[in-house]
């Protein structure tokens, strides 16, 4: 038999899940709701009709998803955008035992390893370059299993990786290596979120900002274009801070790395798909600009201390 309290309780619960249920649309003030990544795929699909013609993207006036020193396709550059990285993010290193998360061919791991005591590069995914790599206080794993026989970690950093989970793996993950930190133990996240400039990944095929945001699936395949990021998030702050909080972490500091200010996108047809496609609509010119210009989000975080 179930007290007062517990019914009460259980009531308001109800109520609350009603709520959340009966509210069509996302509060103005942004970064409150999350539509999953799922939702947004729909969204996409749902708009595919009636948003005019295709925008004129191949127009010199388009600005670039990146600028050309931001590619990366050689050995001195990718070492390069390593101790870029590495100088960008200040990670106390000195005397600190560091998992690199989906560390890919490991060059940011491999420039921490010059500093830190000891340094673990994980990926499911194993790169030759790991074999040439990997020194006495550098190892790379691909057995998540074998990761927590070298902790626990000082430093976790999940660079340029958390846009590229597979949907559903993120509070699973989270929890995981929050697990895995050591007493005062921090995980440094640096990502960029599908709505960024370069968010789909299609520059590579052509380097134009926001296309993929631009253009619906249906007319991205057509045109040949095929976008790389696993995971579509259009509420970014939201999101990851709901993944955060389920994982049981807490944020020590966050700060949006944020662009210029391309007014083009956010008025006219051009805004009027962008917002059908991404949001179904539903975000106005003013909020979309306050996702669409974070590039990145770089955050800190650490277990609630008890
Ligand atoms: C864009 S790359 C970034 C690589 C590296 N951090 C860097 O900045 O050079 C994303 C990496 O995340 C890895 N990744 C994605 N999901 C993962 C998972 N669940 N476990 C481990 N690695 C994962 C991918 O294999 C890929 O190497």
């Amino acid at each position: 038999m179930p007290t007062v309290q517990e019914v009460l309780a259980r009531i308001a619960a109800d109520v609350e899940l009603l709520k959340r249920l009966l509210t069509p649309e996302p509060p103005a003030e942004a970064e409150t709701v999350e539509a999953t990544p799922a939702e947004a795929g729909k969204r996409q699909r749902r708009a595919a009709v009636d948003l005019g013609p295709i925008p004129n993207y191949q127009d010199e006036a388009w600005p670039a998803a990146l600028s050309p020193t931001q590619f990366v396709h050689n050995e001195a550059a990718k070492q390069y955008r390593a101790y870029q990285i590495v100088d960008t993010i200040a990670l106390p290193t000195e005397d600190k035992t560091i998992l690199d998360f989906g560390c890919g061919e490991g060059h940011v791991a491999a420039t921490l390893a010059e500093e830190a005591v000891k340094i673990v590069g994980y990926d499911k995914v194993r790169p030759d370059s790991w074999d040439t790599m990997s020194k006495g206080n550098l190892i790379f794993l691909s057995d998540f299993q074998q990761v927590a026989q070298h902790g626990p970690f000082d430093i976790i950093i999940l660079f340029d990786v958390l846009d590229h989970m597979a949907e559903g793996q993120h509070v699973e993950t989270l929890t995981k290596l929050g697990k895995l930190l050591a007493d005062g133990g921090k995980i440094f996240i640096r990502t960029h979120p599908w709505t960024a400039r370069h968010g789909g990944h299609v520059y590579e095929q052509i380097n134009k900002a926001y296309l993929h945001l631009a253009l619906t699936d249906v007319e991205m395949e057509t045109l040949g274009l095929k976008p790389e990021t696993a995971i579509r998030v259009v509420h970014p702050m939201a999101t990851y801070e709901q993944w955060f909080k389920q994982a049981g972490l807490e944020v020590e500091s966050k700060q949006p790395v944020r662009g210029d200010d391309l007014d083009s996108y956010f008025s006219g047809p051009l805004f009027e798909r962008i917002s059908q496609i991404t949001w179904g609509g539903k975000v106005d010119a003013d909020r979309a600009k306050k996702i669409m210009l974070n590039h990145f989000f770089d955050y800190w975080l650490k277990r609630p201390a008890h």
